[in-house]
């Protein structure tokens, strides 16, 4: 019989047909379609609402009138315990961690205060149209386990983990190399594919873990390969002075990962900017990918990330806020800084290019390009419908568009949580 939640959604339904970069015209990278049919939390169908009434005719309707509906945002690489600190003013990033960052994790220890600040987290993520993320915890299990309940009290697809660090932190913020494993393989056990949910192995950094902490997370990640493993590369330049004197063996920041097992396809290499040859090689060669975190390397100061180099060269990199280094929790925001910086390396990157990266091009960073990022049969229908004249400004630009991707780029550069009309996560409401 029909499902409860079954409905068909009309609006202008956006989906990718291909990648919008590597050869033909961004512009016909995706289609727009009236009307989506969504059955038992999934993509059905897409067409002409007329066609889609007459096969689901049980199905709720739900018009969303003029509305750009894609699918929900994807923020590859978020800190959700530096939520409440977001924005502080005025260091750069081992300054930034000493002052803010640490003194904020330390706080975690707390389980209350850990579900008080992942509640937050998502109340402020799902209202800017974000219905998956991959997060860094503490180096608390709690704070692990406080997230994970508040992602499967609201149904979303999420990825964590916690952090290990076992030195050059405070000594309340540091496990060992056998804790920080014991902890993560018990977490994996725990959360590991339960409902919609996914662990991460994480070491914070390298200047932050020993060699042997490294190896057991490797050791880790070989007993648990389907796990996604998480980690910062190359933000500063001042950090891979540090990492050089912290590993003078090492031929470069990366091969401290790799000499360690930390080095594969489901490694997910936040930043990432400041890369040598031979590093962005090998990260190309095993498939690993690289995240952008635009509105972060500018707020801390890291530098300027040329993506469009990296992707021509067959690198996979996803998108990301990087909260509270980053300075926002919408992905709309951060489309834009990745505009802006491309413009400053030499790219202006196409509207398609931009939402493709926000949605399918972070999911498919993290291996899940086939259930989540875009509006497509068979897909999880996690949904944004976006209102393209959600203020003055944009409205003024909007109405002189002549297409989807000059409608949709004002929102982009200048909009926010309210152009956020509705969020679907498996096809109900948020
Ligand atoms: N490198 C190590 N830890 C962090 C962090 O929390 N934020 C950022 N931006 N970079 C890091
Ligand atoms: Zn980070």
């Amino acid at each position: 019989g029909p499902m409860p939640h079954d409905m068909l959604l009309t609006g202008q339904i956006l989906g990718f047909e291909r990648t919008p970069f590597g050869g033909g015209d961004p512009n016909d990278a995706a289609r727009l379609s009236e009307a989506v049919l969504i059955r038992g939390g999934k993509i059905a169908a897409l067409g002409r609402a007329a066609d889609l009434r007459a096969e689901a005719p049980e199905a709720a309707q739900v018009d969303m009138g003029d509305a750009l509906i894609c699918a929900g945002f994807v923020d590859a690489h978020v800190h959700y315990p530096q939520t409440a600190m977001i924005a502080s003013w005025g260091k750069r990033l081992r300054d930034w961690l000493e002052t803010y960052t640490f003194p904020e994790e330390l706080r975690f220890g707390d389980p209350a205060y850990a579900r008080e600040i992942a509640s937050r987290y998502f109340d402020l993520t799902l209202a800017n149209g974000t219905t998956t993320c991959v997060s860094y915890c503490t180096i608390h299990p709690g704070s692990v386990t406080a997230f994970f309940e508040a992602a499967q009290a609201r149904g979303v697809r999420a990825v964590a983990g916690k952090t290990c660090m076992d030195r050059n932190a405070p000594p309340d913020l540091c496990d060992t190399a056998q804790s920080g494993y014991d902890a993560s393989k018990a977490l994996i056990g725990a959360w590991h594919g339960v409902d919609r949910l996914s662990y991460a192995i994480t070491p914070r950094f390298s200047p932050t873990s020993t060699r042997d902490q490294l190896a057991a997370l490797g050791a880790l990640w070989a007993e648990h390969p389907d796990c996604l493993m998480q980690t910062h590369l190359s933000e500063q330049t001042d950090e891979i002075t540090w990492v050089k004197s912290l590993y003078p063996e090492a031929r470069d920041y990366l091969d401290t990962y790799e000499a360690h097992g930390l080095l594969g396809a489901r490694g997910l290499y936040g930043h990432a900017i400041h890369l040598e040859p031979r590093e962005r090689d090998r990260l190309r060669e095993v498939g690993a990918a690289l995240v952008h975190c635009p509105t972060s390397n500018t707020f801390i100061g890291s530098g300027l990330f040329d993506m469009a180099a990296r992707i021509a060269e067959g690198q996979r990199v996803g998108l990301a806020t990087d909260t509270g280094g980053g300075s926002s929790f919408s992905m709309l925001r951060t489309m834009a800084a990745a505009y802006e910086i491309g413009q400053l390396t030499g790219t202006a990157l196409h509207p398609a290019q931009l939402l493709w990266l926000a949605t399918a091009g972070s999911a498919e960073a993290l291996h899940m390009g086939g259930m989540i990022g875009n509006i497509a049969p068979g897909m999880e229908a996690d949904l944004v419908a976006l209102d393209l004249a959600s203020t003055p400004a944009i409205a003024q630009r909007s109405a002189r568009a002549d297409d989807i991707w000059e409608a949709l780029f004002p929102t982009i550069m200048m909009g926010d949580d309210r152009a956020v009309k509705q969020v679907w996560i498996a096809g109900r409401p948020a």
